[in-house]
């Protein structure tokens, strides 16, 4: 479910940013850069490359190797996200499922887990990532259709 709508919001956000602007995956060098930076394996780095989310959190490598791509996607600056990506982003997401989308408490949502702590490297970014996730879900299955 979680990966499902990563993938929409992904796929959205791809489409829109304007760091990124191709479909699908970032170019390989950002890639590279993002798994060289973490120390990670080429096989963790394709994997987290298509779902976007850590399986194990304790892994540093797996954290960091996340919070870069989301960087490099534009959808994070220096861990916080950003919000007005997110709104855009999500907006065409709720439409393209079918969903009414509340602008004012999506920006709130998105604000709270700009606020998100945590300890140690990568954690307090990867946790608001998984923050917005997890908002995102919680209000797309709350929302009726449009
Ligand atoms: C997660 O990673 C940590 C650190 O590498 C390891 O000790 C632990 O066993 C892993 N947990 C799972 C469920 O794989
Ligand atoms: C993150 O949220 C905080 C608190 O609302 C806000 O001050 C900040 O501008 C936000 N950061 C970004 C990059 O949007």
């Amino acid at each position: 479910m979680l990966t499902k709508a990563v993938a929409i919001l992904l796929s959205v956000s791809c489409y829109f940013s304007t760091a990124t602007p191709i479909h699908g995956n970032l170019p390989a060098e950002a890639a590279k850069a993002c798994q060289e930076a973490a120390g990670i394996s080429d096989a963790d780095a394709e994997i987290l490359q298509r779902s976007e989310i850590v399986k194990n959190e304790s892994i540093e490598g797996h954290r960091c190797f996340v919070a870069c791509m989301l960087t490099k996607r534009g959808v994070m600056h220096n861990g916080k996200l950003d919000i007005d990506i997110m709104i855009q982003v999500s907006k065409q997401a709720f439409a393209s499922e079918g969903r009414k989308f509340d602008e004012e408490a999506y920006r709130k949502g998105v604000s709270d887990c700009n606020d998100t702590a945590g300890e140690g490297k990568c954690v307090k970014s990867y946790n608001t990532w998984k923050c917005f996730l997890q908002f995102s879900m919680q209000t797309m299955m709350k929302e009726g259709a449009a």
